[in-house]
């Protein structure tokens, strides 16, 4: 393929997020940069041609080269649905970072804009990308666990002192919604969560849920923005043993059950339980999860089959289940998710 038939993806909001977006698409060979959109200008220096940064959507569409075929849509979370209207109208897929916006009511209208200008959509849950988090799921997939008990997510750190327009629960904890349902194999059921306003901002700051699968399967997540260290851990547990993901560090290791001794003794092998036996840390490849997201979504562009991307559809049902974790905490009560159409 040459150079000319890469498709060109431009980015919209260079701060925290665009920024590397704008760096992936400017140093990957599989695409090519159209340019990036900030009132703001490029505060973080991300794009090296100065002539590719515009300050509206307009300008973007009117350059010399063209519309780009994609943008990603990086402004905060509360802009999606308007930064999705310009784009889709105008004819661009849109790549949009996670949370896919900042209401369902928004999430619900942002896939109708995308359907009705006939564009494709996914969400960035970048996560999905974490090598250790694809690894983990592929050897849960392969029964190295067996049968699944809990899925348990912990993602804990300082507060990053960007986000205003959303708490915790759908800055942060849309992360961990979306990979237990994909890690789980289901959607989610039903949670109880309870939330704390430790920093006196309007939005919560700490969440602690816990949640069933419609599969049976149970979750919990702790998820905030007050603890003095920055911690990404997945632990899946199953009648095997337990594997572990640290998304940091892109490690995964595997804690196996030991062989118990007591074989045709069953009263004692029940009594004993589980016994500690081998650990294994994997050996994997370390891709930057969000270059895979990107050439993901260009592979669902170019029809590809089995492209790996988080549907628009997806993206909505995590923000309907952050919602239900705001409704338990403010309510005190398990909050069920509508069930999901099978
Ligand atoms: N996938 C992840 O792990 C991850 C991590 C961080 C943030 N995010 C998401 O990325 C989005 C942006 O977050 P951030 O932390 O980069 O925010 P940020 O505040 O650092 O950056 C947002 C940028 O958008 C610009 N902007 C505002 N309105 C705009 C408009 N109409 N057109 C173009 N630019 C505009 C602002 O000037 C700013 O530079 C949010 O939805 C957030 O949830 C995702």
């Amino acid at each position: 393929m040459g150079s000319h038939d890469l498709l060109r993806g431009a980015v919209l909001g260079l701060g925290m997020m665009g920024r590397h977006h704008a760096r992936i698409l400017q140093s990957n060979p599989a695409m090519r940069f159209a340019g990036a959109v900030d009132p703001g200008g490029d505060r973080f220096g991300a794009v090296s041609d100065g002539a590719l940064v515009f300050a509206t959507v307009d300008e973007l569409l009117a350059a010399p080269d063209g519309p780009p075929d994609f943008a990603v849509i990086a402004v905060p979370t509360e802009d999606h649905l308007r930064a999705v209207r310009e784009l889709a109208g105008a004819g661009v897929h849109v790549l949009v970072e996670k949370p896919l916006a900042a209401t369902a009511d928004d999430a619900r209208e942002l896939i109708g804009v995308v359907r009705d200008a006939g564009v494709r959509g996914a969400v960035g849950h970048v996560e999905r990308c974490n090598p250790a988090l694809r690894a983990l799921r592929a050897r849960v997939q392969e029964g190295l666990l067996g049968d699944l008990f809990v899925i348990a997510t912990e993602r804990v750190g300082p507060f990053p002192d960007r986000v205003r327009d959303v708490g915790v629960v759908k800055d942060l904890a849309t992360h961990d919604l979306d990979l237990v349902r994909w890690l789980g194999g289901a959607p989610i059921e039903r949670v109880a969560a309870q939330t704390q306003h430790r920093m006196g901002r309007q939005h919560e700051d700490l969440v602690l849920v816990t949640g069933r699968l419609e599969n049976g399967r149970a979750f919990n997540s702790t998820v905030d923005w007050l603890t003095p260290t920055k911690v990404r851990r997945t632990r899946v547990l199953g009648e095997r043993g337990m594997l572990v993901a640290d998304t940091l560090r892109a490690d995964l290791s595997f804690y196996a059950n030991a062989h118990v001794t007591t074989q045709g003794w069953p009263a004692m092998q029940a009594l004993r339980g589980v016994a500690e036996g081998d650990m294994t840390r994997y050996a994997l490849e370390r891709r930057e999860p969000l270059a895979v997201e990107l050439e993901e979504f260009c592979a669902l562009l170019r029809g590809e089959d089995g492209a790996a991307v988080v549907t628009l559809e997806e993206g909505l049902e995590t923000v309907a289940v952050a919602e239900a974790v705001l409704a338990s905490a403010a309510s005190g009560e398990t909050v069920a998710l509508e069930p999901s159409p099978s």
